[in-house]
């Protein structure tokens, strides 16, 4: 919940206690340096022995509620039938309500049996954005993934509240270009992962769905980060103030036809879902389900994990929950805004992005800006950032480099992990770093895999900039930090 200081300054304040904690460990400058380059400049490469604050991501890595832990405990392990599937499948009745659920081990499964039986080669798949792991099945499924987004999205600099919205005129040229058989639905992705987890409002996915229903085209929904989406439509979008997030979910579903997600963000466990009221749609995942996932009663999942879902499902409701990772984004850019850091606004739902085009000005998208900031980053913090620009586009057919469309280092901020110091510290040496970052120089890939490179590749610094810039650091703060 924000709250207001006498001061006048806005804060994030936790309305939860910290009960358990994990040791976390700061590594020194010189085993960071050496510790980078033994992950081939990877920040997925690096043990978390070697990470301060782990900040490649909230998937999977939330703090789960003390009602999460005790489901946990009285979790029904049956192959088939589990009473802990039931208690998933009421959740997703009370919450989302569709009537068909279908647990998968993870958000991509989800994906890939979407793919599986509702896509086709030669079809064009609209989105207002892609995921890396939705286009690999889209395109391995032989389509084409169509981003059908707004002129503001790509504006890191915005002030539209919005810039997850998809544009209707172009989902209406595309639907005359292309012909509806080979559009096999229209995906909207909540809290847009790769725009820098822009939500889209309330009234654009009804105009989605308006637009899709008229020419009988199905609303698939990536309700990964569903609640925090909901949050910003309350807190955005005029008329819903007063909404409770249940209400905004609930309103959301209603023009949804095929619902997934990964989990692992907003019910902060590990698993996923697919939800539908269709029942036609519901047998032909089910024809599939058991040759990739498993039973319909677990679809790969532990059914710990299930029950902590179905009581993740319900606390996502809660303003508090779904806000506390938004607050804390928001009071982070803002202290890197004020200091003239390029820090992505408005702030978004998952992490905090720093545009690397305009921290690193004077590396071009063939060296890899973003993927050398968040290497930048760990060197000077040991905070582990992510790489979301070019690197996480993989080469076209002719084995041509795609330079995406933004180059972004994501600072994930996952649900009630992290403490308000540790985010000052952490926006400290991103100041220091921006300072330095003439000696950061780019990253050549030494060895490169075909499909989604980022999470296995290795780079190489150029000119061995690394050692420099740990040089520097060193001169500042001493060998021990
Ligand atoms: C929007 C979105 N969709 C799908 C996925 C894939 O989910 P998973 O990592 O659980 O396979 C992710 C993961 O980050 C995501 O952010």
């Amino acid at each position: 919940m924000n709250v207001k200081l006498s001061d006048g300054r806005l804060i994030p304040v936790e309305m939860h206690k910290v009960r358990i904690v994990q040791q976390t460990n700061l590594v020194p400058i010189t085993r960071r340096v050496k510790a980078i380059d033994e992950a081939g400049y990877n920040t997925f490469l690096l043990p978390t022995r070697d990470v301060f604050l782990d900040m490649l991501t909230e998937s999977g890595t939330n703090a789960m509620s003390d009602n999460q832990l005790a489901a946990m405990m009285v979790s029904d392990d049956a192959y088939a039938g589990s009473q802990s599937f039931y208690k998933l499948a009421d959740a997703v009745k009370e919450i989302l309500g569709f009537a068909h659920t279908m647990p998968v081990h993870q958000g991509r499964a989800a994906e890939h049996l979407l793919a599986k039986v509702f896509v086709k080669p030669g079809d064009v798949v609209l989105m207002n954005y892609h995921f890396t792991t939705t286009k690999a099945h889209f395109e391995l499924a032989g389509a084409t993934v169509l981003e059908i987004y707004t002129d503001e999205a790509m504006n890191t600099q915005s002030t539209d509240p919005f810039r997850g919205n998809l544009d209707l005129r172009k989902f209406a040229d595309a639907i005359k270009k292309y012909g509806r058989d080979k559009i096999p639905f229209i995906r909207m992705e909540a809290t847009t992962n790769l725009i820098g987890g822009q939500p889209f409002s309330l009234r654009n996915l009804l105009e989605v769905k308006k637009m899709a229903a008229a020419h009988n085209i199905p609303l698939v929904f990536d309700g990964s980060l569903i609640s925090e989406n909901a949050y910003f439509i309350k807190m955005r979008e005029q008329g819903y103030a007063d909404k409770s997030i249940r209400e905004i979910i609930k309103e959301m579903m209603s023009v949804v036809d095929i619902f997934y997600l990964s989990a692992r963000k907003s019910t902060s466990v590990r698993g996923g879902m697919i939800a539908t009221n269709n029942k036609e749609y519901y047998d032909r995942l089910l024809d599939w389900l058991p040759v990739y996932e498993g039973f319909s009663t677990y679809g790969g999942m532990s059914t710990k994990e299930i029950e902590a879902m179905a009581v993740g499902l319900r606390e996502m409701t809660d303003v508090n929950v779904a806000g506390i990772s938004p607050e804390f984004i928001q009071y982070f850019v803002g202290r890197l805004l004020e200091n003239g850091l390029p820090a992505v606004s408005p702030p978004g739902g998952l992490a905090c992005h720093l545009d690397a085009k305009r921290f690193l000005p004077h590396l071009p998208q063939s060296v890899y800006p973003a993927g050398a900031l968040a290497a930048a980053i760990y060197i000077a913090s040991g905070v582990r950032s992510m790489e979301r620009g070019t690197i996480s586009m993989d080469r076209d057919a002719k084995g041509n480099e795609v330079y995406a469309d933004l180059e972004l280092a994501r600072l994930a901020v996952p649900r009630r992990v992290y403490t308000l110091s540790q985010i000052e510290y952490t926006v400290d040496r991103l100041i220091w770093l921006y300072k330095h970052r003439n000696l950061v120089k780019g990253l050549k890939f030494v060895q490169e895999p075909k499909v989604l490179r980022f999470f296995f590749g290795r780079l190489q610094a150029l000119d061995n900039w690394g050692a420099d810039l740990a040089k520097a650091f060193e001169a500042d703060f001493g060998p021990n930090f």
